[in-house]
């Protein structure tokens, strides 16, 4: 089975087309997905199909992504959207319905019909893409909240295929996920597909407690990481698998010299402040503001830090064309003026703000430089943020501080500094007692959560997946 091709399906590829001064440039994807699945395809081969994020009917996008292709070693496909399309079904029911609400933010929703059927019709298209780009043999893994409806329309084209689904982002409880007029729909395609994959154990409860709602009859078998559901006429499996990162990707990147120096010239920069570090898309998801808020905090409660620390916020420009976003970079700007306003003095300002996609080497020496990774949001799937920053630390002497809202608490709670993302006292008393941590305690847990991402990582994610998806009898796999 190890020999079966892969089709990964994603809304977004790892190269994404975008117009800048009216030229057409190639550009890494940014997101958990990318990072994590990139490795995957790399490794293995295999095709990956995808949006090219253009909506431009004439910009020629082959051309431009062959030789991105052809230097990862797997081909890329993609599935040409119209801008019409690209608001009804991207930023309309993927990025304006089922984020927020999986992101248990109902209020930031809008359920307009529209843009139901817009993601059904871009769903479908995708499916015929599926259906010409694979075959029978193929396995499909279809990823994320863009395109649940693969398995489902597939089937209804009468292909047949081992599909699989993984859900990058969290899934709600019943009393969030029943506020979705198309909840019978969705949860309808869902059991469509072999095998489900969730980042947590807590994520598949609420599926199941989903499910149940709408589907009282059903039932769950088994113990451990996979377990199999009968509902209706439908038998199939769900799993719980935690994403990850290539992890000596990451740590040997960290000891490259280059970027070893980069890293000391910015502790250098800072003249040899502590540093403070959070790395984000700009999302009302990551809990930006309250973060910033909590290092005002910070500094009216621990006036002794005043000049002793920097805080480092890099916000990727993300989803910008919807207003959520928009208004949430004015206000996270503003806050930014508000609290340098307050506390900066000649030669320190306590906040530098960058609001830009990051090169890769450069993030990393960002990594390695900080003495604290603030990883704060207010739900995440995963955060793979989490999972980098514990990896490029290769002198252990970093304290992690991570949300306990965030699906990497599952696996990183025991030896990172767990906070609420909503109190700002309690962030504020957390990074306060990090700085106070010993060499020693620093190691001693620095080293456990590298351990831990190290044995844990996107190779044992893909491997566990697979199997699970692949294995053709029940109870042919091992409980985890
Ligand atoms: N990242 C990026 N561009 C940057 C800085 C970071 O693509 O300029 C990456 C980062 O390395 C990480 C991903 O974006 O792999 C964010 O993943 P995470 O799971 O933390 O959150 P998501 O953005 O998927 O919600
Ligand atoms: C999250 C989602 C991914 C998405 C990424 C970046 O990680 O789970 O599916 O690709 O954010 O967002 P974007 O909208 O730019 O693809």
């Amino acid at each position: 089975s190890g020999m079966q091709k892969l089709v990964v399906v994603s809304n977004r590829l790892p190269a994404a087309l975008k117009k800048e001064q009216g030229r057409w440039t190639v550009n890494p994807g940014s997101g958990g997905l990318v990072t994590a699945m990139a490795p995957v395809l790399k490794n293995r081969g295999g095709t990956w199909i995808g949006w090219s994020g253009a909506s431009d009917p004439d910009v020629d996008v082959d051309s431009l992504l062959a030789d991105f292709s052809k230097e990862a070693g797997y081909e890329l496909c993609t599935v040409p959207l119209t801008k019409e399309e690209v608001d009804g079904y991207y930023f309309g029911f993927s990025n304006e319905i089922i984020w927020p609400l999986f992101h248990d933010l109902q209020t930031r929703c809008r359920f307009y019909p529209k843009y139901w059927r817009a993601y059904l019709d871009v769903n479908f298209k995708f499916a015929e893409v599926v259906a010409r780009k694979s075959d029978q043999d193929d396995y499909i893994w279809i990823q994320d909240y863009h395109l649940m409806h693969q398995a489902f329309f597939l089937k209804s084209m009468g292909v047949k295929r081992n599909i699989g689904f993984f859900l990058h982002i969290p899934f709600p409880t019943p009393d969030i996920f029943m506020k979705l007029p198309w909840r019978w729909k969705l949860i309808q395609a869902l059991i469509e597909y072999d095998l489900v994959g969730f980042q947590t154990i807590q994520d598949r409860r609420n599926f199941v407690g989903c499910l149940q709602r709408l589907m009282p009859e059903a039932r769950v078998e088994g113990r451990g990481a996979v377990v199999t559901v009968h509902a209706g006429n439908r038998q199939f499996r769900l799993g719980a698998f935690p994403i990850s990162i290539d992890y000596n990707q990451f740590s040997d990147l960290a000891k490259r010299p280059d970027v070893a120096r980069k890293a000391f010239e910015l502790k250098e920069a800072l003249r040899h402040r502590k540093i403070i570090l959070g790395v984000d898309r700009l999302d009302y998801t990551k809990g930006i503001p309250e973060r910033i808020r909590s290092i005002q905090t910070l500094l009216r409660r621990y006036p002794d830090l005043k000049g002793r620390m920097n805080f480092v916020q890099i916000a990727v420009p993300s989803r910008e064309e919807v207003g959520e976003y928009k208004d949430l970079r004015t206000e996270i700007e503003q806050l930014v003026g508000r609290v340098n306003g307050e506390f900066s003095f000649p030669g320190w300002v306590p906040v530098h703000y960058h609001y830009r996609n990051l090169p890769y080497d450069e993030l990393v020496a960002y990594y390695a430089a900080a003495d604290i990774g603030l990883v704060t949001p207010l739900r995440d799937g995963m955060n793979l943020v989490a999972k980098e920053y514990c990896a490029c630390n290769n002198s252990e002497d970093g304290v992690l501080v991570l949300s306990e809202f965030a699906g990497a608490a599952a696996q990183l709670q025991k030896h990172a500094y767990l906070v609420n993302p909503y109190d700002m006292d309690g962030i504020a008393k957390g990074i306060h007692r990090a700085f106070h941590w010993s060499k020693e305690e620093r190691s001693l847990h620095m080293s456990k959560l590298r351990e831990q991402v190290r044995k844990n990582n996107i190779f044992w994610w893909v491997d566990s997946f697979l199997q699970a998806g692949i294995a053709k009898t029940l109870g042919d796999f091992p409980e985890v």
